[in-house]
């Protein structure tokens, strides 16, 4: 059987915090899908198919990401998960701080697909401060991404930014 685990989140933009995490889920996993949650509510600075592209050319070549597979999804994440076969819901949690939140919505998913299961994974120490919405404010400002984030990810938000009101 194979072990499938399905890392959803924003990704708006990826982080070199979630590409720790997508690693060490690969190494865990026989299969990995990353999963761009596509939400017309929220503000995104990147559109889906530009939160893809700059996943996908983060791991591009990298050997741990040869069983990684990038996608989209609205809706639900637990139907998202079962239409792919994951039975394992990927989170990385960086502080305690994060902890209720992800805890509240572990159980939801849960309670809506029992078969289901979340497991959280720590980034490496140096990652456990890094959020998408810091790393955008430092863009907003023009302030050095380069610790925070690949510089593929600098240069796409350095262009977002470019003609800030
Ligand atoms: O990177 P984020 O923003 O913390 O990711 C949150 C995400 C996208 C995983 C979460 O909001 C989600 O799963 N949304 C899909 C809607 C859903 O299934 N909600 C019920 C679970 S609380």
């Amino acid at each position: 059987m194979l072990h499938i685990a399905l890392y959803p989140g924003s990704f708006d933009p990826i982080t070199n915090g979630h590409l720790d995490i997508l690693e060490r889920a690969s190494n865990l996993f026989d299969k990995v899908y990353v999963t761009v949650a596509v939400n017309k509510q929220k503000n995104s600075v990147f559109t889906g198919d530009e939160r893809e592209a700059l996943i996908r050319e983060c791991i591009e070549g990298k050997e741990w990401a040869d069983n990684v597979e990038i996608n989209q999804f609205t809706g639900l994440l637990v139907n998202h998960a079962k239409k792919l076969n994951a039975n394992t819901l990927i989170r990385g949690v960086r502080q305690i701080s994060d902890f209720e939140y992800e805890f509240r919505m572990a159980l939801t998913n849960k309670r809506l697909q029992p078969d289901v299961d979340t497991i959280f994974l720590m980034p490496d120490e140096e990652f456990t401060f890094i959020s998408a919405s810091l790393v955008k404010e430092i863009a907003y400002w023009d302030g050095d991404l380069s610790s925070f984030v690949p510089p593929i990810v600098e240069k796409a938000l350095k262009e977002k930014f470019s003609s800030k009101p």
